[in-house]
């Protein structure tokens, strides 16, 4: 079978949206972000990556903190309308229900499933984003997105976006257990 190349910009990326909470000057804003990753265990860091010119940013470096929220299908909408609109042109704070956890001017979303509370680990930056590693400090959620005590990523519903073609899709049906069905 012969392989044809694309161009890399192209390639197939599969991600669950999140919506990064930050305060910035005092108010919540909130960015929607593909580019986001589980990226070491123990301590649990995660990594967004975000265009240098995001109002995000400057509310991150001047709190050291952010959240990450992971909308439902349900907030599809105001999901996709938060990665439209800058937070230096127009209030997002009023779209959801903003709540505060432990950390000081980190503001979450209640309507999101999970929502986690993460300080700046490191910045690292790259050509033309800047790659924001947050250790996740606490993570919240509510008893009915859990089964058996645990999250339970059906209930939770996530927003998955595609590219190529810049959809929104949902989670799809479990094909078989990870870590156990290559065994067979
Ligand atoms: C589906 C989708 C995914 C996005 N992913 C990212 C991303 O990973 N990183 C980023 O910097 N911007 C991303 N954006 C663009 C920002 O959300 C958008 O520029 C937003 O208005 C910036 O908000 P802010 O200036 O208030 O921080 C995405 C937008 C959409 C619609």
């Amino acid at each position: 079978m012969s392989k044809i190349e694309i161009n890399s910009n192209t390639a197939p990326f599969p991600k669950p949206i999140v919506l990064v909470g930050s305060e910035v000057k005092g108010r919540p804003n909130f960015i929607t972000v593909a580019w986001f990753n589980r990226l070491n265990g123990l301590p649990n860091i995660w990594g967004i990556a975000l265009g240098k010119n995001k109002y995000t940013i400057e509310g991150i470096r001047e709190n050291g903190s952010f959240s990450i929220n992971i909308p439902s299908t349900d907030l599809i909408e105001k999901t996709d309308y938060c990665g439209l609109h800058s937070g230096r042109e127009i209030d997002k704070s009023a779209l959801f229900d903003v709540f505060y956890g432990k950390l000081a001017n980190t503001p979450m979303i209640r309507e999101s499933p999970v929502n986690a509370e993460c300080t700046v680990y490191e910045y690292v930056e790259l050509p033309k984003t800047l790659l924001i590693l947050g250790e996740v400090k606490h993570v919240y959620t509510e008893e009915r997105f859990m089964t058996d005590g645990v999250l339970d990523p059906a209930k939770i519903d996530p927003i998955i976006f595609t590219r190529p073609g810049d959809n929104y899709r949902a989670l799809g049906e479990i094909l078989g257990d990870a870590w156990s069905i290559g065994r067979e």
